[in-house]
């Protein structure tokens, strides 16, 4: 069993006033940058899920920034996590981009929402400059801002494996008239992926976390626009299944959704409804018999909210009045170190 330096990075990072909200660079482990973000002292922890959401204020991204604000609140979140497609429609232009604070910034005001937020890249993020999106000098307009390619979370109780999943999917290679994409980052793909898989392979396989989250910006499954992600399916899903990951959260698909693996305990869920949505064409889950019950789908706008404590997880959807739309309770054995007779 692989030990990991936590306590003796923690002192240092003290020293470094990297971040605020107790957020600190860890180590680096298996090629992944790893964070440590403390559990509530009743060692439970919470957060929200958004994703494709920055349009200005537009297409009601306001008001579901109002309604993550109240249940921020409500549930006392710990950090937010977005699934990427940050900026419409391509990304930031710079650093020094305005966008950046006229649809986060000035969006996401509220006090419960002045925490930590975790965030990767999507596709259209990549049509912009991706770099800027990863830059320090965004943490210095707006300090909750963490943009990385991919990354672990070690929030002790759950662990959260930020893959960056546009480098996988053929068609940005393939069709390259109508966008194009800054891959300075990506200077080899076949070397990227194959390094990233085997990243996330280790970092799982030494996990010892209760909870093992995944997050990605593109569907594995979807029923929405875009579907399934065969390039996911065929490469990262096997190494979720094999290594009891709990659940992995997507954006992509302008839509809520959840969906459960037929082959593991694994659960899809999707949340990137954070401002354009609708789009009207919910495939009907062809080739999802065999392989996933669909639970929910929704196709307008909203997030996802997550609770954990050791023994229970609960998702919840909400829409852009902060109504429920479905909610999802898992459990987990606790390990009897005393069993009683
Ligand atoms: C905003 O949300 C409401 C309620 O779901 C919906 O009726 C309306 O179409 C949405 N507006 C846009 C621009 O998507
Ligand atoms: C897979 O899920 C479908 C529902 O979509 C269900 O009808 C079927 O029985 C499941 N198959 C297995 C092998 O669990």
């Amino acid at each position: 069993m692989a030990i990991i330096p936590y306590k003796k990075s923690t002192t240092l990072c003290s020293f470094l006033f990297l971040f605020s909200f107790g957020l600190c660079l860890v180590t680096t482990f298996a090629g992944l940058r790893r964070f440590e973000h403390p559990t509530k002292e009743d060692g439970s922890m919470s957060f929200l899920v958004l994703g494709d959401w920055g349009r200005r204020g537009a297409f009601n991204q306001s008001q579901v920034a109002f309604q993550m604000g109240k249940v921020g609140e409500k549930l006392d979140i710990d950090f937010v996590v977005s699934t990427g497609d940050n900026f419409y429609d391509n990304g930031l232009s710079s650093e020094h981009d305005a966008a950046f604070e006229e649809s986060f910034t000035k969006i996401y005001t509220q006090n419960s929402l002045q925490k930590q937020w975790y965030s990767i890249l999507g596709n259209h993020d990549y049509r912009g400059d991706a770099e800027a999106q990863l830059s320090p000098l965004l943490r210095k307009i707006d300090n909750r801002w963490l943009c990385l390619r991919s990354f672990v979370v070690n929030a002790e109780l759950a662990e959260i494996f930020f893959v960056d999943t546009t480098p996988f999917v053929n068609m940005y290679f393939t069709n390259t008239k109508d966008h194009t994409y800054d891959w300075r980052g990506v200077p080899s793909r076949k070397a990227y992926i194959q390094t990233l898989l085997k990243d996330v392979e280790l970092a799982l396989e030494k996990s010892s976390a209760k909870w093992k989250i995944v997050v990605g910006h593109h569907a594995i499954r979807s029923i929405g626009h875009h579907g399934d992600t065969q390039e996911l399916i065929k490469h990262l899903l096997p190494i979720l299944q094999a290594n009891d990951v709990d659940f992995y959260m997507n954006g992509h698909d302008h839509c809520l959704e959840h969906i459960s693996d037929n082959k593991s305990g694994l659960q899809f869920l999707t949340s990137g409804a954070g401002s354009k949505a609708w789009r009207g064409d919910m495939k009907n889950g062809e080739g999802l018999n065999k392989e996933g019950q669909v639970n929910f789908f929704y196709d307008g706008q909203g997030f996802m909210s997550v609770q954990l404590n050791p023994t229970q997880a609960e998702i919840e959807f909400y829409d852009v009045f902060g109504n429920v739309l479905h909610s999802w309770t898992a459990s987990k054995q606790l390990l009897l170190l005393h069993p009683s007779i």
